[in-house]
């Protein structure tokens, strides 16, 4: 039996007083509340530390929203995988279609994120997911199956388990216009089918798959009702605290 997991990815929103605000609103909202839906938050790098303090003595986990490959060094800029552990992370999103386009991340650079990850003993929630025009021109599922293959290349099965992925169909992404639950979850069967093929049916039956992209609380019920989707990563609607309390009492 898979646990649903319920992620906020707040994206480039929220300074530190905003932030405490939204996280402050969200334990409030939670008191009393024993969810079984698991619940991760992933704030911008600089509200990293703090949230982790707030978060202290709940059950909700702490996320990154991305992350570097290398350990240390001349990289102005970049994060790694340490640095985010010694602030609490626990997971982080590697491969969001806003890295792969805005920021040309390759699916080999994603394939080094994955692996830099996992060696530092954070879990990463890997995002894929196709295109409009590749929708359109029937690649969806050629697209899906080179991310999550090249993504996954060289990792063990041990370490794949520790991995959430996330099909998150760009054209979906902070458009309004979510997936169909019979669109969401045929990809994820494909993805699950894939896992079972390449891998074991074992990883297939235990691997989390959230679907991300427009997920509202009018529609979270639907897509998270369908069997091959464990939950939700969420953007717009992560960042008001009833919204996105509405979208984990859906995966209850
Ligand atoms: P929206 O929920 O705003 O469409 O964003 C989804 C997303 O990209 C989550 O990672």
């Amino acid at each position: 039996m898979r646990t649903k997991i319920v992620a906020g990815n707040w994206k480039m929103n929220n300074d530190l007083n905003a932030s405490i605000s939204l996280i402050s609103e969200i334990k409030n909202s939670l008191i009393g509340k024993n969810y079984k839906t698991k619940i991760i938050i992933c704030p911008p790098f600089t509200s990293l530390e703090t949230t982790n303090a707030l978060l202290k003595g709940t059950s909700i986990s702490l996320g990154a929203q991305n992350m570097y490959y290398e350990e240390s060094g001349a990289y102005t800029g970049e994060i790694s995988a340490k640095m985010l552990i010694s602030v609490g992370c626990e997971f982080v999103i590697i491969g969001h279609s806003e890295r792969r386009t805005i920021f040309k991340e390759s699916d080999e650079t994603i394939n080094l994120k994955l692996k830099a990850a996992l060696a530092n003993n954070l879990k990463p929630i890997f995002c894929i997911g196709e295109t409009l025009e590749e929708r359109e021109n029937d690649k969806t599922f050629d697209v899906i199956r080179r991310q999550l293959i090249a993504g996954l290349k060289d990792l063990g099965e041990s370490e794949i388990q520790s991995i959430i992925i996330a099909y998150e169909p760009v054209w979906a992404i902070g458009t309004g216009k979510n997936a169909t639950p019979n669109q969401a979850q045929e990809v994820h069967k494909f993805i699950r089918d894939l896992l079972q093929r390449e891998y074991s049916t074992y990883l297939s039956d235990n691997t989390i798959i959230q679907y991300g992209g427009s997920v509202k609380p009018e529609n979270a019920n639907e897509l998270m009702s369908q069997p091959d989707i464990d939950g939700a990563l969420v953007g717009g609607a992560c960042l008001k605290s009833d919204s996105f309390i509405k979208i984990v009492e859906s995966a209850e």
